[in-house]
């Protein structure tokens, strides 16, 4: 039997593969040689799902909630989500914008189908989580970069937005906490964009991801400030359920009937039991687990920004969100993936190279995730101490 052959094609072609990934794989080889490492390559909170909605989860599979879901999702989470959205940030959302998703992914690969035109250019930040590229290049489309750095706060300003829009621009997509650098768009830059983009007709959206796992006091969502915005969110990170594959999209009003043909032809619908499961995420008892939770983060970030300083690396001024401290290592190296490789490969410490989220200055970068314990951060920076002395 003849393989049959793959074609060439560039859209393919352009596709990266995620290093993040590839770097774990390898921890786990050393790990299999009977090495210690330290995990810090992949953001994933390393706690496991929260008690209630684990129960939540078994007790839907023990009632039989195996079937397919509407596409949009079980209208009871819908409802859910539409009240965290008052409860949390005081605004309104008609449960039916609301959509449940197979993860943030799925979210992003359906509006990608939605508003990307073959041949149209979305500006993005670069340094910005590396699917996105992706996802924008498989719709014959580009990515038009955005580059930000620590003057900026590795968040764009309409400076650069406007540098960068082109007569193809068709939207702007970015994300408030930023993988990979934890920093956040302020209220009145949010605001000040939500106005840019409806001047030029351009669409506009949030992946609010990281939302919950914030550090300051004001982190508003785009529905705040503008319902024309379209918003990715998701279960895995702040509700620790990235296993679970569950996440949701809101729309405005006219995208409606056009984004449940696109979730029925996609995925059917997101997994039912991690729906039934996900309806316990916003329960007080979960919520109070999630908040001691948030707080070990907050911790484990204050503790790796300054030992991470005092080795050398440069930091952004403040990490406001999420589990990232994105760190600049011209001190010692002009190659990350050189940099990342002897980490892991001599001392033992996993992280990612920049040149994973953008081009932008980013073999100067590497990303570090604290996603795992005070004791394994502790360890890591002992082992980074010794490599770099
Ligand atoms: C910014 C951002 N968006 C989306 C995702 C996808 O998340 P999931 O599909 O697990 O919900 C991730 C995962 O790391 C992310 O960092």
């Amino acid at each position: 039997m003849t393989t049959p052959r793959l074609t060439s094609s560039t859209r393919l072609d352009r596709v990266k593969p995620f290093k993040a990934m590839s770097v774990m794989q390898r921890a786990e080889e050393l790990e299999a040689q009977g090495r210690k490492i330290v995990h810090m390559e992949v953001g994933e909170p390393d706690f496991t799902t929260a008690g209630p909605i684990v129960t939540a989860g078994i007790e839907a599979l023990q009632k039989g909630r195996t079937q397919y879901t509407a596409a949009a999702g079980l209208d009871s989470l819908r409802a859910k989500i539409a009240d965290h959205y008052k409860s949390r940030y005081c605004v309104s959302v008609d449960p039916q914008r609301v959509f449940v998703t197979p993860g943030a992914s799925a979210g992003l690969v359906l509006l990608a189908n939605l508003l990307i035109e073959p041949g149209s250019g979305v500006l993005l930040p670069d340094p910005a989580y590396p699917c996105i590229r992706n996802f924008i290049h498989l719709r014959g489309a580009q990515p038009q970069l955005v580059p930000v750095s620590s003057k900026q706060n590795f968040q764009p300003r309409l400076e650069g937005l406007e540098n960068a829009r082109a007569p193809d621009t068709s939207g702007v997509w970015l994300a408030s906490p930023s993988n990979p650098t934890g920093t956040i768009l302020e209220r009145d830059q949010l605001a000040a964009i939500c106005q840019w983009t409806s001047r030029h007709g351009l669409h506009f959206l949030m992946d609010e991801i990281y939302h919950g796992l914030h550090y300051v006091a004001d982190m508003p969502s785009v529905l705040e400030l503008d319902q024309s915005c379209f918003v990715v969110n998701s279960f895995s990170k702040y509700f620790g359920m990235t296993g679970w594959r569950i996440g949701w999209i809101v729309v405005p009003d006219a995208y409606v009937d056009t984004v449940n043909s696109l979730a029925q032809n996609l995925y059917i619908s997101a997994p039912t039991v991690s729906q039934y499961a996900a309806m316990a995420a916003f329960e007080e008892p979960t919520l109070e687990i999630l908040e001691h939770r948030r707080e070990a983060f907050r911790q484990r970030r204050d503790f790796l920004v300054q030992a991470l300083e005092e080795l050398g690396f440069k930091l952004p001024e403040s990490i406001q969100g999420a589990f990232y401290i994105y760190a600049g290592i011209e001190k010692f190296s002009a190659n990350s993936e050189e940099f990342c490789a002897d980490m892991l490969e001599k001392h033992g410490v996993a992280i990612t190279p920049g040149s994973d989220f953008g081009e932008h200055g980013s073999d100067r970068y590497v990303r570090f995730a604290f996603t795992t314990s005070m004791d394994d951060l502790r360890l890591a920076v002992s082992r980074l101490a010794a490599a770099l002395a």
